[in-house]
């Protein structure tokens, strides 16, 4: 024989090595029912039982959640048909505190081959299977800032696209309606000067013509200057004004209110304003009420405050606007109308902003809010 082939050849005697089991395993055994009959020191201090409370016991008392019956029914199965079973369990100790054990329970048979103890040998792997949850965990994490970042990524490339799109738009936009704005400016007041001579000669039918062609100079100017206010924003030239002043103001640039009813505030305010600027806001806020309530119906503008800003309320009783289109009324170029630029709304915005205030809208009925600080 060569070297040491067993444990027996070495003449060990069994409390050696229980000595040696007991500093290194959790160690217990239970007689062929389940009843612990042996726990030795380790297994007392991880389930923090005192060996007297273990003594007589089903191992069930340490039984937490983690496992299903079929957990514990497989492995009963399995050694009570005379089989080794290794495993993993999470257990429970006295103090409710939960603690893993890496086991090893065997079946010991007497002379008759018939299943006397349970052997169980466990390992304390609590802390792996901590910092294995921990690093599920922060995989978990790391893929779900992986994809918030793509959506992030996605979403600034698409507005980075918007944005160049808009602004090649815009320039280009500025440059027509740059271009337009004389040629138009001298239609607008050669109609105007030759008005009433024309006025004279035409017959009813050919005046309503006139009158049309008039509105359509009318519009054209209005839309050149929408664009041109987009593309400059320029300083703002602030004067001590009054809100009524402007509101009247702007009412000159509405049109077509026949069958509208338009209720002005009973109070006035003097605003730090530029007043031509928001005076456009006014005009473009009740030229799109104008439009929606198509010939019937009412807008109200209210003045009032709080403790920190004037609020100018502009209401309508027309139908409101569609939820899908809440987002995007106040983005460059969204319009529903057949003539609109879709820039009435983001002029109003920059405008209303550059003043230190918000606007908002809110339906039924449809409210258009402003805030300018006071
Ligand atoms: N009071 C309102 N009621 C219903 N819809 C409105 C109202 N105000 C604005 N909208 C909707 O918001 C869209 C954008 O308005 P915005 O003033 O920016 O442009 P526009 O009026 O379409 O064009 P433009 O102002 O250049 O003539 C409108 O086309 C319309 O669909
Ligand atoms: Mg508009």
């Amino acid at each position: 024989m060569g070297l040491v082939s067993s444990l027996k050849n070495l003449n060990l005697n069994l409390s050696d090595l229980e000595e040696i089991l007991a500093e290194h395993s959790i160690a217990s055994v239970t007689d062929e029912q389940g009843t612990i009959v042996y726990a030795n020191k380790k297994f007392c201090e991880i389930s923090k039982y005192p060996q007297e409370e273990l003594l007589g016991q089903n191992h069930r008392i340490l039984k937490s959640d983690e496992h299903n019956s079929d957990f514990f029914t497989d492995i009963w199965e399995k050694i009570t048909s005379g089989n080794i079973w290794v495993g993993e369990i999470k257990n429970r100790a006295k103090d409710g505190t939960f603690y893993w054990v890496k086991t090893t329970i065997i079946p010991v048979k007497d002379s008759q081959g018939r299943i006397k103890y349970f052997v169980a040998i466990r390992t304390d792997v609590t802390k792996e299977k901590q910092m294995y949850e921990k690093l599920l965990q922060v995989e978990q994490e790391l893929i779900q800032q992986n994809l918030s970042l793509a959506a992030k990524v996605a979403t600034k490339s698409s507005d980075i696209v918007k944005n160049e799109r808009l602004a090649t738009i815009g320039t280009m936009a500025s440059r027509i309606a740059h271009d337009l704005k004389n040629p138009l400016t001298i239609l607008h007041t050669y109609a105007d000067m030759l008005t009433p001579e024309i006025l004279s000669k035409l017959d009813s039918k050919d005046k309503e013509k006139w009158f049309r062609l008039q509105n359509s100079i009318f519009d054209m100017h209005r839309i050149v200057d929408d664009v041109l206010d987009f593309a400059r924003t320029s300083e703002l030239n602030k004067k001590k004004t009054s809100f009524m002043r402007i509101l009247r103001l702007s009412l000159n640039n509405v049109r077509s209110t026949y069958g509208i009813v338009i209720k002005l505030p009973e109070n006035d305010i003097t605003l730090n304003c530029d007043p031509r600027k928001i005076e456009g806001v006014m005009s473009n806020l009740i030229n799109n009420a104008v439009h929606a309530l198509d010939g019937q119906g009412e807008i109200e503008i209210t003045l009032s405050f709080d403790s920190n800003n004037i609020i100018i309320l502009v209401k309508d009783s027309g139908p409101g606007i569609p939820d899908e289109n809440m987002e995007k009324i106040f983005e460059p170029m969204f319009t529903t109308k057949n003539t609109g630029t879709g820039l009435g709304l983001v002029i109003c915005k920059s405008i209303i902003e550059q003043h230190g205030g918000t606007i908002s809208v809110d339906n039924n009925p449809t409210t258009f809010t402003i805030k300018l600080p006071a």
